[in-house]
């Protein structure tokens, strides 16, 4: 059998993780087209909880730094996951931060009509699975555009530092992912044969 293939299909097919980045600037269409792909995502009831803080300048360098600093009160291997964040924080002119406000989960009970305690974790999952897929929208739509992103989740670690530096202090935090030109070509890892991942029944 062959895989069909289209633009969308090789994009999906040409995204993986960069974590070294180019100085060069983006320019601001490609950070407001990049946004505004990560905006069109599907979201739970519509509710688009999301919120994109977009990191530029001094304000990314100090993120890194703080990062970094504070990578040494981990043990290993999670205070060398943090140094190389913060390394791809610092390295790339743009860090996205992607928060989510938890608005489905603070009105899921009128609109579900559930008991809010009992449903806490269907509200909060779905709030993170809404992100998520606003965050492969931000991937997919850098790599279309010739850039490079990674999705740093080891900052969730430090997440209440890092939601207080977005001054997201009642945000969720969902991902940090730094986008630039990647610094050389790279290739990511293979993916499982679909055989193991997929069953029929
Ligand atoms: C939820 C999530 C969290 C991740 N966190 C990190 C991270 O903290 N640091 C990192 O270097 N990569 C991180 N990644 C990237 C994965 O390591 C990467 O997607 C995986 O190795 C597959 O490689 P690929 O993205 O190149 O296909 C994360 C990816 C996801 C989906």
């Amino acid at each position: 059998m062959n895989l069909l293939r289209n633009a969308t299909l090789d994009t999906i097919h040409a995204r993986h993780s960069i974590r070294q980045f180019s100085p060069e600037p983006l320019s601001e269409d490609m950070l407001t087209t990049i946004l505004d792909a990560a905006n069109q995502a599907p979201s739970a009831h519509n509710r688009q909880s999301w919120k994109f803080v977009v990191l530029e300048g001094d304000a990314r360098t100090e993120l890194a730094e703080r990062v970094s600093t504070i990578s040494k009160t981990f043990e290993k291997p999670a205070s060398s996951l943090l140094r190389m964040a913060a390394r791809s924080i610092a390295s790339a002119p743009v860090t996205i931060a992607v928060v989510n406000t938890g608005d489905l989960i603070s009105h899921g009970t009128e609109l579900f009509q559930v008991d809010k305690d009992q449903a806490f974790d269907f509200f909060r999952t779905m709030e993170i699975q809404s992100s998520a897929a606003a965050v492969e929208n931000l991937l997919l739509a850098a790599t279309s555009l010739g850039l490079g992103a990674v999705w740093l989740g080891i900052l969730y670690l430090v997440k209440d530092r890092v939601l207080d530096f977005l001054q997201e202090p009642g945000g969720e935090f969902m991902a940090v992912v730094p986008v630039g030109k990647p610094l050389r070509p790279t290739q990511g890892p293979n993916k499982k044969p679909l055989e193991n991942v997929v069953k029929k029944i």
